[in-house]
């Protein structure tokens, strides 16, 4: 078998025609998905918010968004393609985020996360986001409490040392193979691991 090269990874600001890809890994992510006019809303209207999108060659596989609020970002919505998960996608957004949160003189980041929900745990956790506070019943569809997690201030020497050392490692980590980019829009499972609240 030929070894196909890698794809290049790109992370950008979503734009409104974005909106349609995002649905779709938005609807196989989330019990309760944002529907499309909410993000609409959010690019069209919301000062304080970014989204970010990565592409995959032209396929859309993940997106994020952030508010940051005086000195305070705010993690509000976080998927990956199922397809792609476990590629180290969520890590190079994830990387994004605090890169902008840092940038924009954030103090912190903080998000909330349901109780059960251990891969995106264990994602925010990789990035120094540690346990703060829980919200009891947060979630409306089956009142699971959401886990607070919040990062130590971003500019201390402690907190830099993760990210650029994290940086490093995803640097030397190989974009997906581009076969992985032919399967990027199969119909989706509706494999939902997250819900909103
Ligand atoms: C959470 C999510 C964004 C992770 O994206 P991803 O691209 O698969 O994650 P990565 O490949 O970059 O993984 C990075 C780290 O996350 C953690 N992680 C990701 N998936 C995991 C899993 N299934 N089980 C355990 N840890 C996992 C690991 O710490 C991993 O680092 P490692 O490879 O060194 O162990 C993805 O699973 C997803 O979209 N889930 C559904 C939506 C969701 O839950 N969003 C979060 C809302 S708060």
């Amino acid at each position: 078998m030929v070894a196909r090269p890698p794809v290049r990874l790109r992370i950008e600001e979503m734009r409104v025609t974005d909106l349609p890809a995002v649905q779709l890994i938005e609807q196989a992510s989330f019990t309760t998905p944002w529907p499309a006019h909410a993000y609409r809303s959010e690019l069209e209207t919301n000062r304080l918010a970014t989204y970010l999108v990565v592409r995959a060659a032209d396929a859309l596989v993940g997106y994020a968004g952030m508010w940051v609020m005086v000195d305070e970002a705010h993690i509000t919505t976080f998927a990956v393609h199922p397809a792609w998960r476990r590629r180290r996608i969520g890590e190079r957004l994830l990387l994004a985020l605090v890169d902008l949160a840092r940038a924009r003189r954030a103090r912190e980041a903080t998000l909330e996360v349901r109780l059960s929900n251990l891969p995106a745990r264990r994602l925010y956790e990789k990035y120094g986001f540690r346990p703060v506070g829980i919200r009891p019943n947060y979630y409306s569809d089956d009142h699971e409490d959401a886990l607070i997690m919040t990062t130590e201030a971003l500019d201390s020497p402690r907190m830099e040392e993760r990210i650029e050392s994290l940086r490093s490692d995803l640097d030397a980590t190989p974009a997906p193979a581009a076969a992985d980019a032919d399967a990027a829009y199969p119909a989706l499972a509706p494999t939902r691991s997250e819900r909103r609240r």
